[in-house]
């Protein structure tokens, strides 16, 4: 699909719904990035977020490295461009079908909005679902909501987030939002279409898995 999104991103950074249906505008870049660097993580050329995280992600930051599993992060803002370009990478890799369940397609990433972090154990260069069972993975699994993060991608949702799991994919909602989707049991992606649904968006008309409410995430 490719139903560009009704609302404004960068007023609707909480809850727009960026999916396999509905994407960002071509052009649209968030006009707050700051480097990663102002969150108190190492300067990384190309690491930008919007500047409404810092203050969670920066604390975020701080709590998981007082746990004894301090991450790091592997990706945030990503233009259009730039997804573009991750996604012919990974088409070339992996085949376009188990592609299609790991990279969102230009405009349909949650990169795109710039609230978007990839997170990973502190010293490593790279992620995989392994890691959502390792002590940090496990930390952020359990702890990242309350500083304002979600899992977009939990285990075994597939079908409701359109995404293979991705236990190092968060996306910043802010702490009061993240906290009603955690006690919600819902992934965000079917709360939003529950509680905030898309504009336009006609349920009758367009019958899709986020309307079973039976949804358990995995954060414990
Ligand atoms: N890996 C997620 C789905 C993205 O490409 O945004
Ligand atoms: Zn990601």
């Amino acid at each position: 699909g490719d139903v560009v999104v009704q609302e404004d991103p960068l007023a609707h950074w909480q809850t727009v719904v960026v999916d396999t249906e509905r994407r960002l505008p071509e052009g649209f870049a968030p006009n707050d990035l700051v480097n990663i660097a102002e969150a108190g993580f190492p300067f990384t050329d190309g690491l930008a977020v919007r500047e409404i995280l810092l203050v969670d992600l920066n604390a975020m930051r701080e709590a998981a490295a007082a746990n004894g599993t301090p991450i790091s992060i592997l990706a945030a803002y990503r233009s259009y461009e730039q997804q573009q370009a991750l996604k012919e990478r990974r088409v070339e890799q992996l085949g376009p079908e188990v592609a299609a369940g790991r990279v969102a397609e230009p405009g349909h990433s949650e990169h795109q909005l710039g609230t978007t972090i990839d997170v990973t154990s502190e010293g490593q260069t790279d992620v995989d679902q392994a890691w959502g069972a390792s002590p940090a993975g496990q930390w952020i699994a359990s702890n990242a909501h309350k500083y304002g993060f979600l899992l977009s991608y939990p285990s075994g949702a597939s079908g409701r987030t359109c995404y293979d799991y991705e236990p190092w994919h968060l996306r910043y909602v802010g702490r009061e939002l993240a906290q009603r989707v955690v006690a919600s049991g819902l992934t965000l992606r079917h709360y939003l279409f529950v509680h905030h649904p898309p504009l336009g968006y006609d349920p009758a008309a367009e019958p899709d898995t986020t309307t079973t409410t039976d949804e358990v995430v995995t954060e414990g």
